[in-house]
């Protein structure tokens, strides 16, 4: 086992990958290790967003990683492996998982979980890598400024422990690692295209130029979206150059 061979926990921290940061920074810090909170007082989020999370009651997790196998223009594998090992995770509870692009894993059209991901490149090589990772598990109530957030207690009516849910994502996660580390990429890139929120499904976006209809055929090898339009003309987009409706 690579990821979860080691596991951190602290009661509360300012953010579970600053503290991989720290601790990548101070050395020898094996690969796989996982930092765990029960709180962050600064989660954060993309785009440098807040990531908000109730204290105890959601995994809150940062894997580092040192994947050496990954050259810097294909770092997007790093996301579908980190991806898909969350939806492996979830499968297990409900099978209406999917990947909306590039990384929010949804559950049927609510965001069960948002991921993280912070690379350290040196000219085309990954140095590390820092996995954040948050799922909502036993949360059932939000703030209201959070668009679409749904947990795992709200999909099964259940509670759920964080310990078991924290091995089995670690075993799920490093099953998919361990695809990325064989370079299974197509196996890769076929499940993550087959996990993709409203993949081939005519629906409407928003890009700079304004709302059009298309739908996504596929994403290219450094992650960008590929949208057809109803002419047949193919469009890419990166991550926030376009929205769903
Ligand atoms: C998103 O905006 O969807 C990404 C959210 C990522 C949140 C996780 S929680 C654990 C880890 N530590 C952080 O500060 N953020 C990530």
């Amino acid at each position: 086992m690579i990821i979860g061979s080691r596991k951190l926990y602290y009661e509360k921290l300012s953010s579970t990958n600053t503290m991989a940061a720290t601790l990548i920074r101070k050395g020898n810090i094996s690969e796989g290790t996982i930092i765990h909170a029960g709180f962050q007082y600064s989660g954060k989020g993309q785009a440098g967003n807040k990531w908000e999370s109730e204290e105890g009651k959601n995994l809150l997790i940062s894997i580092i990683l040192y994947p050496t196998v990954v050259k810097a223009d294909m770092q997007f594998l790093i996301s579908k492996v980190i991806s898909l090992g969350i939806v492996d995770f979830l499968m297990q509870f409900t099978s209406e998982v999917s990947i909306k692009w590039p990384n929010d894993i949804y559950v049927k059209g609510d965001k069960i979980s948002g991921i993280l991901i912070e690379n350290t490149i040196v000219r085309n090589e990954i140095e590390h890598t820092v996995a954040g990772i948050g799922i909502n598990v036993n949360q059932t109530r939000f703030p209201e400024d959070i668009p679409n957030p749904t947990s795992l207690k709200i999909v099964t009516g259940k509670e759920h422990d964080l310990k078991e849910c924290l091995t089995s994502l670690a075993k799920s996660l490093d099953s998919r690692y361990k695809q990325l580390l064989y370079e299974r990429i197509s196996q890769i890139n076929r499940d993550y295209i087959s996990y993709l929120y409203q993949f081939n499904v005519w629906c409407e976006f928003n890009d700079s130029k304004g709302i059009f209809e298309g739908k996504i055929v596929s994403v290219s090898d450094i992650g960008r979206l590929q949208i057809e339009d109803r002419r047949g003309r193919i469009y890419e987009f990166g991550f926030r150059e376009v929205d769903f409706l």
